[in-house]
């Protein structure tokens, strides 16, 4: 299939477009960020240098060329979902859209709403005009646990009530309906993935919110890893490589289907801690900052929509996805 990928260049795009390419795929990769274009640039030349495959670079990542039409693997495509233009001339020949760009720091959606509402509402909104107009009616779309706000029971189940508890979340929900909108009028096909706490080699979000990253990155520096809540709180971790695999055994789904994406396993953040200090062999030491008012109790997912859906389910337990992610921040090599 050819796959337009939206924020393809970002820490999850770059694992699904690493995977697309094996698969066999052709993928043009659209993102706004000439930095991550050029890193994806680099890892997907090692992975084509490491297996000899004929994979090629066809776009240097910080200016626009029209994609070739030579089987070439990936395509990388410096632009914005604001330029209608640059998305109509991305989207040609494409069978189907994963669309993951997005602005994605809950706090800074907390200070700057009217910047996610635009950047995510509305620039979806645009991709899904410019999608209409070019005929290309396969979705998907990379949405997110935050949907659910406060848990009332678990697991997570696909059914339950959205509650938006920041912008961020807000900014998802709007999105999925906008997606239903676009599957009713207009006959999209639609498969909204919600991810549980994705993590795994090539995680660097600036500035980086997430637990497991802060985590390792503060352990290797020898320095007090910021902890919140006594660490009691569950999350549901999920290796970025499953999580890159759910993409692309939904990519034939049709009509309008959500899932949720993660191991079915809540684990307490103490424990990932526990984990960490046995990979690195020495104990991470802890800073208490007591409690976070707006953080979820406890989530995890039930994914069993998706397993009988496809056969989908987690594979990587949570120790070897750890020693992965450990291994890459040593090195930071390509993953
Ligand atoms: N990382 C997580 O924990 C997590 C959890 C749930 C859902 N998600 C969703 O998964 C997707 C990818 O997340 P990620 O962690 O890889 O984030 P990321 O920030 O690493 O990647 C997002 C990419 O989108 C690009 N982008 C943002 N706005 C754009 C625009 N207007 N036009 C073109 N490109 C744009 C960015 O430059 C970036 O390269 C996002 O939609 C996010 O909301 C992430």
């Amino acid at each position: 299939m050819r796959i337009l990928i939206t924020g393809g260049a970002g820490f999850i795009g770059s694992h699904i477009t690493k995977l697309l390419l094996n698969e066999g795929h052709e993928v043009m990769v659209f993102d706004n960020s000439a930095g991550n274009l050029e890193r994806l640039e680099n890892v997907i030349a090692s992975v084509a240098k490491q297996s000899s495959s004929e994979l090629e670079i066809a776009a240097s990542p910080a200016s626009w060329r029209t994609p070739r039409n030579d089987n070439s693997g990936m395509t990388l495509l410096h632009g914005d979902l604001k330029d209608s233009e640059a998305l109509e001339k991305a989207l040609g020949g494409v069978d189907a859209v994963i669309h993951m760009a997005s602005l994605i720091e809950v706090s800074e959606s907390v200070k700057y709403p009217l910047k996610f509402a635009e950047n995510n509402i509305m620039g979806s909104i645009n991709l899904l005009e410019a999608m209409k107009e070019k005929g290309v009616k396969r979705i998907i779309f990379s949405s997110s646990a935050t949907v659910y706000g406060e848990p009332k029971t678990l697991p997570l189940t696909e059914g339950m009530p959205l509650d938006s508890a920041n912008p961020y979340a807000a900014s998802k929900i709007a999105v999925e309906q906008f997606l239903s909108a676009y599957h009713k009028n207009h006959g999209f096909d639609v498969t909204i993935l919600r991810y549980f706490n994705p993590y795994g080699p090539g995680e660097e979000h600036e500035p980086e919110t997430h637990a497991i990253p802060n985590f390792i990155k503060n352990g290797l520096d020898k320095k007090p890893v910021p902890l919140y809540w006594k660490g009691e709180q569950t999350r549901d971790f999920i290796y970025i490589e499953d999580l890159a695999k759910a993409h692309t055994v939904v990519l034939d789904q049709s009509g309008f289907n959500i899932f949720n994406v993660g191991t079915e396993q809540g684990v307490r953040i103490i424990d990932v801690i526990n984990k960490l200090s046995d990979i690195l062999g020495y104990t991470l030491e802890v800073e208490d900052l007591g409690d976070r008012p707006g953080d979820v109790r406890s989530n995890y997912a039930s994914s069993q929509k998706l397993k009988e859906s496809t056969g989908w389910s987690a594979q990587t337990d949570l120790n070897e996805g750890l020693r992965k992610t450990v291994e890459w921040f040593k090195s930071r090599e390509n993953f």
